[in-house]
């Protein structure tokens, strides 16, 4: 090992050691260059643990005031971007009390009576992830919002439905929006639920077993506003099931993003052409002057991936790691902190997109609608109603399809003496139910896409979003 490679300052546990770490393990497992991040959550989590400490008469009330205002100065050297973090000092936890402790002095090393860097970082992400989590519903409560705007100006705007990808059964627009609004509020509920099992307080749980000092967890805890308490101090510290679930939630969002996105990518398509996306969600190419790319819809299509990726990550990390802390832990944030950004930003960008971005050509999707005999069952019900039982009604109209298709016709197109060869129970009011509207307006029932109902539908979602918060903005 060359000479180079040795480091000489030493970080806050090296009494022990006899040698310095090297240069190269020192860049290795320091982790001070991404979870600086964790700051204001440090200062926090330190000011609660300070003021607990106090409180029990663990520390003095002079030496809990100068930590307290060392940290205010440290808070604020951050935020104005006068703070030196350094690599030798391994993370954002040594790194603020090593400078605590160049501040106030010997009140600086007894902020850290009664704690682990195990349970200060726990603690840490905990708190920055409670207030990531309230942001990401604000923002979907945004993106619903959206979502609600864009499918009240198309309560009566026809497209297809599709299964398959073929055209099944005429609906409106704003039914088909809605779908997406039901996923986004479930994802809503989900990180809601989520929310519960992060906001649980680990310090206390020291590096593993508790600590001998006479500590009251429950006023750290009301202190920072957790819930409740981690009840077995080996799994306070060690696991990270919290961010896993919060991972799993945001995977969910990317991947109902990534549903809407590949359906505007095939719908602002030629192909399709059902909508115009609006230019500035969009790039041209640099060879093919005519393109107009749907960049946004693709990038959050890859991002989804991404994201998922960050899922599997943290579950990998996890899987096997024996009891209680151990330093593969310390490779849970930058997973964490990527999913928080990629998501923050897809919800801000999608909310504006939805809100904004979208013009739907109505000829167009009326048209593909007429196209695959949209309307067939509605002509099987019709027989139905009339007293035939539903498995003769499709086997009657399948030939009716038959015949309009092998004619390069639409069923609605068919006289009445041809429709009448298929079933004599068919008579001239079949035309009411043979078209789009007739069709749509039949499906009036809760959850179905007859205008009536959608209306209803935007009514109850805007009640259940109520304040749950006004978006995001990145
Ligand atoms: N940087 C570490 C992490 O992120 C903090 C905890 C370190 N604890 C320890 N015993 N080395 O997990």
């Amino acid at each position: 090992m060359s000479d180079s490679k040795q480091q000489t300052a030493s970080a806050g546990w090296s009494g022990r050691f006899s040698e310095p770490v090297t240069e190269e393990v020192l860049r290795y497992t320091a982790s001070v260059t991404f979870d600086k991040r964790l700051y204001s959550a440090d200062i926090e989590g330190s000011l609660a643990h300070a003021t607990m400490l106090a409180r029990q008469k663990i520390i003095s009330a002079t030496d809990f005031s100068e930590i307290k205002r060392g940290l205010a100065q440290i808070q604020e050297e951050i935020t104005r971007g006068d703070f030196s973090w350094a690599i030798d000092k391994e993370d954002v936890h040594l790194n603020i009390e090593k400078r605590l402790t160049d501040l106030v002095g010997d009140a600086g090393k007894r902020l850290h009576t009664g704690r682990s860097r195990n349970d200060q970082v726990a603690t840490d992400i905990r708190l920055w992830l409670r207030g990531e989590t309230d942001r990401l519903i604000s923002g979907l409560a945004g993106l619903r919002r959206a979502f609600l705007s864009l499918a009240q100006r198309h309560v009566d705007t026809v497209m297809p439905g599709f299964t398959h990808l073929q055209v099944a059964q005429p609906i409106t627009f704003a039914h088909h929006l809605l779908a997406y609004e039901a996923m986004f509020a479930r994802d809503a509920e989900r990180l809601t639920d989520a929310r519960k099992r992060i906001n649980r307080l680990p310090l206390g749980a020291a590096a593993l077993a508790g600590t001998s000092y006479p500590i009251d967890r429950a006023m750290t805890a009301e202190l920072l506003g957790f819930d409740e308490v981690c009840g077995n101090s080996l799994d306070a510290v060690s696991d990270r099931d919290f961010a896993i679930e919060f991972a799993s939630c945001a995977a969910l969002v990317m991947t109902h993003l990534s549903r809407f996105s590949e359906e505007l990518v095939l719908w602002s398509s030629s192909r399709f052409h059902f909508i115009e996306l609006a230019d500035r969600f969009c790039t041209g190419s640099s060879i093919m002057p005519q393109k107009k790319n749907p960049d946004v819809p693709e990038l959050v299509r890859g991002k989804t991936g991404r994201v998922t990726g960050h899922l599997m990550a943290l579950l990998m990390l996890m899987k096997s790691q024996p009891l209680a802390y151990n330093k593969d832990n310390q490779e849970d944030k930058e997973p964490l902190f990527d999913t928080v950004d990629t998501l923050s930003a897809t919800l801000s960008i999608m909310t504006d997109l939805v809100e904004n971005g979208i013009v739907a050509i109505h000829e167009n999707m009326r048209r593909a609608a007429h196209e695959g005999f949209a309307t067939a069952t509605d002509l099987a019900d019709y027989l139905v109603r009339k007293g035939l039982p539903f498995r003769d009604a499709h086997e009657a109209v399948a030939r009716a399809v038959k015949e309009a298709d092998h004619k390069g016709v639409t069923l609605e197109s068919l006289p009445i003496a041809t429709l009448k060869t298929f079933s004599p129970l068919i008579e001239n009011d079949v035309y009411e139910v043979l078209t789009l509207e007739g069709s749509i307006a039949a499906r009036n029932h809760i959850g179905g896409t007859a205008p009536e109902q959608v209306k209803k539908a935007i009514r109850a979602a805007e009640d259940r979003i109520g304040n749950q918060g006004s978006g995001i903005r990145n």
